[in-house]
């Protein structure tokens, strides 16, 4: 999609369609007063309402307030948008009303539309392009590579063409287009890789895309296949993989190098590509969703796709664990003991904890770089689910100040966490009689008990554990720029915390 920035008067704007965004309570401009009733209209939030007005192509009027203007559109559709209270304004609701936008002018099949871009003094035009793009671009994205017939829900109309009409600053604007551009291109990226299917997004897919990404951006990408898996002791990734026919992959995709001002940041995603329990097999309802559940490395993926076109000032290494937990005749089994990469020993309760022994194996390999922070997501546990529902994903941390960063992030970005502690007593849960630690700790805190597993993996590092299973899929919309399927979670809020850490300013 091509996306224009320019200073201009919506109403003069001759395009397919025009969108007037409408603060709640805010008159109308006359223009329009005789085409909608007032009672059909009141600008609330994400109200929207197509009016269809004569047209007036010559003599553009000169007043540039459009509130103030009596003289007619010159664009024949004008999309009526509710934006609400003007003081409720927030990135998150400009995100919304990009996704809105961007959804009705498709359903409408119009290929083009302009629209002045909603500010505040609160939200000012920079800020609001980056998150009403950011949405707008989400919002639109759907995966339909495998559609071959027609399907009268899908509106045919792709969405080319967007104008941003601004008061002033558009170079400022279209840097902040070009930020939310690559976003998108990191969640879309992430949310492909989600919703294809198992038997496209392989562990071998995983590590192919992962080239690519080094590949397009000047990155170094090592794959590590199972015999060097084996000459490492990687036991936790080899475990899980013994049931799959699909060979496992330890993907390593590194981005600028170790300087001493700079920071070293892993990011560690579950890169399980189908999780069907493994012998501790999984009932049969759902377990088709279990194809996201490498999400954790979509997001770290994605983060990696979104960096490189940002090009930021850091050195980020992004870990990989991809496999298969299926039930192939060598699988693992419910009694076997691993021995993970960092020596420590597991004792294997339950064949589908596999997220978990995958990561093992990639934050003890994180150690190797000395890292500033380690950061790892994964579609750990359902218990997360049961805590946090779909609205945050689980935090866990051994640094506070670090999970402080990564609050902040989450709030600007708008991409939930919430904290679950780590106390010792979680810690003693996943204590095994015959092995160091074994992996289950039962279905009492089954999130936090999970992120007391990963503690034993990271050493003394500075280390926050996002547990995504929540958050990383959506079936109903509440939130309109995630479509349903796989959401992308993570490349925001990750993305958002490289930039402050990087001190890139926007
Ligand atoms: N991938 C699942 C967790 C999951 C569940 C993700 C629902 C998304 C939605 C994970 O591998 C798993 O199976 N966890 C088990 C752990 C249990 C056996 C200790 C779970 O949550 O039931
Ligand atoms: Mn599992
Ligand atoms: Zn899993």
């Amino acid at each position: 999609m091509e996306i224009h920035v320019k200073q201009g008067n919506v109403a003069q704007q001759a395009d397919r369609i025009v969108v007037l965004g409408t603060w709640q309570d805010a008159p109308l401009p006359d223009s329009l007063t005789h085409v909608v009733e007032s009672s059909d209209w009141n600008g609330a939030f994400k109200q929207a309402l197509l009016v269809y007005v004569p047209t007036q192509t010559t003599a553009a009027p000169q007043d540039s307030s459009v509130q103030s203007t009596s003289a007619p559109f010159a664009s024949r559709r004008v999309l009526l948008v509710g934006l609400g209270e003007k003081a409720d304004w927030t990135p998150e609701r400009s995100r919304q009303v990009g996704a809105l936008i961007g959804q009705k002018v498709r359903e409408l099949q119009q290929s083009s539309a302009t629209l002045t871009l909603p500010t505040t003094d609160a939200l000012g035009a920079s800020a609001a392009a980056r998150s009403l793009v950011e949405g707008l671009l989400m919002g639109v994205y759907r995966f339909d590579s495998f559609k071959t017939l027609p399907d009268e829900r899908v509106p045919t109309t792709k969405l080319e063409q967007v104008t941003l009409l601004v008061d002033a600053d558009v170079d400022g604007v279209k840097k902040a287009v070009d930020w939310a551009k690559a976003i998108a291109a990191g969640v879309n990226l992430a949310r492909d890789l989600g919703n294809n299917p198992p038997v496209v997004a392989t562990p071998t897919y995983l590590a192919e895309t992962a080239q690519r990404i080094a590949q397009d951006h000047d990155m170094t990408c090592t794959i590590f296949d199972h015999d060097k898996q084996v000459e490492l002791g990687m036991g936790g990734l080899l475990g899980v993989s013994k049931g799959a026919r699909e060979p496992a992959k330890f993907i390593i995709l590194e981005y600028g190098q170790p300087q001493p001002d700079r920071p070293t940041i892993v990011l560690a995603g579950k890169g399980v590509t189908f999780d069907a329990g493994g012998i501790s097999i999984k009932p049969a309802a759902d377990m088709d969703k279990m194809k996201m559940d490498m999400q954790g490395a979509g997001a770290v993926l994605g983060t990696m796709e979104t960096l490189g076109r940002l090009k930021l000032p850091l050195h980020v290494v992004a870990l990989v664990g991809a496999t298969e937990n299926l039930l192939g005749e060598n699988a693992y089994k419910p009694g076997d003991i691993l021995k993970a990469l960092n020596g420590v020993t597991i004792e294997v309760l339950n064949t589908d904890a596999e997220g978990r022994l995958v990561l093992a194996d990639a934050l003890s390999y994180a150690q190797r770089y000395n890292p500033t922070a380690i950061i790892d997501l994964a579609t750990l546990t359902g218990a997360c689910v049961v805590a946090l529902g779909s609205y945050a994903a689980g935090a866990m941390t051994n640094n506070p100040a670090l999970l402080e960063r990564l609050k902040a992030a989450a709030d600007t970005s708008g991409e939930r966490i919430w904290e679950l502690p780590l106390w010792d007593e979680y810690k003693r849960q996943v204590r095994s009689d015959i092995a160091d630690i074994k992996n289950t700790g039962g279905r009492n805190g089954g999130a936090i008990t999970a992120g007391a597993f990963l503690s034993h993996f990271v050493g003394d590092f500075p280390w926050v554990h996002l547990d995504i299973a929540g958050v990383a899929w959506t079936e109903d919309q509440p939130k309109n720029y995630n479509p349903k399927g796989a959401t992308g979670y993570g490349v925001r809020l990750l993305t958002e915390l490289l930039r402050e850490w990087s001190g890139v300013s926007l």
